[in-house]
């Protein structure tokens, strides 16, 4: 495992574009679990999971209907070119690379039930509409899915990702009392039903 390096010490903001969103694929790995770790942990408000959960969503695509599928969407900024280092064709583009923000989904085709698992934004490059096209892109995956709904669970008392969630049509669904811990704070369970593309 390369050596974190969180995001909070890596907050300047690159005069460059707005961030990409794109899929994690397995080969990126090495260069995005630390970066998509370190954004969690930095976060009072997302799921805190082992740095190796994040390889099922890289790696975890269903070649069957009832066979669970997950997904990691990720933010990305193109990093400063790397000078004298020399880099191999493999790892340059993640070597160009910060990740400033990611979404994790699973699916289950067959059930056509998806879940939002985690998304998370980085501090300094929030309210600047990343977690909506990370949203969006997730949507899409879900839709591709044969999701007929999208599920998620949110701290009761995160307005600021409820705000976002209902803006995209999701509904509170259910509420779970000590779901989470840490401090210890009921979840809401949000719903979103995905009708035909039109
Ligand atoms: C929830 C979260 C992912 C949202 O990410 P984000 O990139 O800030 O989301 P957006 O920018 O799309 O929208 C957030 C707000 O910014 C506003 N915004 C979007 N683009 C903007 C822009 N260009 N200028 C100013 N504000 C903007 C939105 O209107 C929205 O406003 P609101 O705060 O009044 O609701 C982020 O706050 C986060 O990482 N939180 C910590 C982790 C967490 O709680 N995750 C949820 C787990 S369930």
């Amino acid at each position: 495992m390369t050596a974190l390096v969180s995001p909070s010490v890596r907050s300047e903001k690159p005069s460059q574009a707005a961030p990409i969103i794109r899929r994690a694929w397995i080969e990126d790995i090495d260069a995005v679990r630390d970066q998509v770790w370190g954004l969690a942990q930095a976060s009072s408000t997302a799921p805190r999971w082992s740095d190796v959960a994040y390889r099922e969503y890289l790696a975890l695509e269903a070649a069957r209907s009832d066979i669970q599928a997950k997904v990691l969407f990720i933010a990305c900024v193109q990093t400063e070119p790397i000078g004298s280092l020399v880099i191999s064709s493999e790892n340059a583009r993640a070597a160009r690379e910060r990740v400033v923000g990611f979404a994790a989904l699973s699916a289950v085709p067959g059930a056509g039930e998806c879940a939002l698992d985690n998304m998370v934004v980085a501090e300094s490059w929030r309210k600047q509409g990343i977690g909506t096209r990370l949203l969006s892109a997730s949507l899409l995956w879900c839709r591709a899915h044969a999701g007929s709904s999208v599920w998620l669970e949110v701290r009761a008392s995160n307005r600021g990702a409820i705000a976002l969630y209902e803006r995209a049509g999701f509904s509170i669904a259910g509420r779970r009392p000590g779901y989470y811990s840490e401090p210890v704070e009921p979840a809401l369970q949000m719903r979103k039903l995905l009708g035909p593309v039109a």
